[in-house]
């Protein structure tokens, strides 16, 4: 399990995030958040929470940046890296580790604030035994 830390999340990805946060559609909540994966093929993908003025079908970032992988033909990412403007880097909702994990449960999560407070942890730990399908016979 994460501590807090200053050790250095990936360059790339963080820079990618701010962009993203920057974008991000928040006028309900006043809350931005900006997420950035590295999907197998070593694209980057980012996502950026869209709120709607109909509360509930509000977009997280998380899973905006994982569906914009999916949707991009690709099934796998490596790291995943959270960027908010919180005193403490903000943690996935349960239904993004859910999303996290149907594709990469053994991905490195990184959440990051502008102080350079760091958390790092896998997705599984996040959401472990998260959800799988099995199907009827
Ligand atoms: N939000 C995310 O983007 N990711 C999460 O994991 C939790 C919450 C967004 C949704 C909403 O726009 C705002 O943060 C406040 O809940």
């Amino acid at each position: 399990m994460a501590e807090t830390s200053r050790l250095s999340p990936p360059a790339d990805l963080l820079e990618v995030a701010k962009r993203a946060w920057t974008n991000a559609y928040a006028p309900y909540s006043g809350f931005k958040v900006g997420a950035a994966l590295r999907a197998e093929s070593g694209a980057i993908y980012l996502g950026a929470n869209i709120e709607n003025a109909s509360y509930t079908v509000t977009r997280c970032a998380e899973q905006s940046a994982v569906q914009a992988m999916a949707s991009n033909g690709e099934r796998r990412f490596s790291e995943l890296l959270v960027f908010t403007a919180a005193a403490q880097p903000a943690s996935p909702c349960g239904a993004c580790r859910q999303v996290m994990h149907e594709f990469a449960p053994e991905a490195t999560v990184y959440l990051v604030n502008p102080q350079g407070a760091v958390k790092v942890y896998t997705v599984a730990e996040l959401l472990p035994d998260g959800f799988a399908l099995e199907r009827p016979a």
